[in-house]
């Protein structure tokens, strides 16, 4: 089933909550940062994975910065993609999944086309304790990633994310997990589904932002 209909489903039967506003603007508790939120259905019942992004409000235009991303998944989810530059090939993928004792791995991946993406330092990502944890229902990662706002395509052109407004990102989802499920470099089985939305980055500044990623990460 295609993403869009599963939205058309779940609205006509009135299972969409404040959750799913576009572009929530979020204050988490456990970082001190502002995020703006957006939440993808990847099942027709009404599941689905918040994605969220803080930068610095010093962020300028055609620059990078850095981006502290924060995802909030079901525990029925086996991985969670990210696309930061709103597609699969060449650009700078984000997988996260859950290891055998609980706790979360991400993978840094880059796809020579849609074919399996292989581990990448292409962005690093830097895993916040603080803002990372499981109960009984979903698990949450919150990562600092130096890389995820700009970089180079394979034609040596830059791509920049804008600081000043939206952004076009995608997701893709698996219910099965990686084959090695302690291996950040583990491959992985194919998606189930995927999507698209425009982040919006420009009320994701955070003034402190500096201060309070250098306490994050110490
Ligand atoms: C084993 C791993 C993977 C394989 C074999 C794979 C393969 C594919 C294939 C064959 C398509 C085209 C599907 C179609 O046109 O209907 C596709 C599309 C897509 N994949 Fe993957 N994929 C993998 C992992 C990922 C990951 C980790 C992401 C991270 C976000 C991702 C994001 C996407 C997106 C967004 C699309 C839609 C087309 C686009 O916008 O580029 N994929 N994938």
């Amino acid at each position: 089933m295609k993403l869009s209909s599963l939205v058309g489903l779940v609205a006509a039967v009135g299972t969409a909550t404040a959750q799913s506003t576009p572009n929530a603007v979020v204050r988490d508790a456990d970082t001190g940062l502002t995020f703006t939120s957006n939440f993808q259905l990847y099942k027709a019942d009404g599941r689905g994975i918040t994605f969220r992004v803080a930068i610095p409000e010093s962020a300028e235009s055609y620059t990078s910065y850095d981006v502290v991303v924060q995802a909030i998944v079901p525990n029925d989810v086996g991985w969670a993609g990210l696309s930061w530059g709103g597609s699969m090939p060449r650009v700078p993928l984000l997988l996260a999944w859950r290891g055998s004792s609980n706790n979360v791995i991400l993978s840094g991946r880059l796809a020579n086309g849609y074919i399996a993406p292989q581990p990448s330092n292409i962005a690093q990502y830097t895993l916040i304790p603080a803002g990372t944890k499981s109960n009984a229902t979903h698990w949450q990662y919150t990562a600092l990633c130096r890389g995820c706002s700009a970089w180079v395509q394979t034609n040596g052109a830059y791509r920049y994310l804008s600081p000043r407004g939206g952004n076009r990102l995608a997701f893709a989802y698996s219910p099965n997990r990686p084959f090695d499920v302690n291996n950040p470099s583990s491959s992985i089985p194919i998606h189930e589904v995927h999507g698209y939305w425009s982040h919006d980055f420009a009320a994701a500044r955070n003034r402190d932002f500096e201060s309070i990623v250098a306490r994050l990460t110490s």
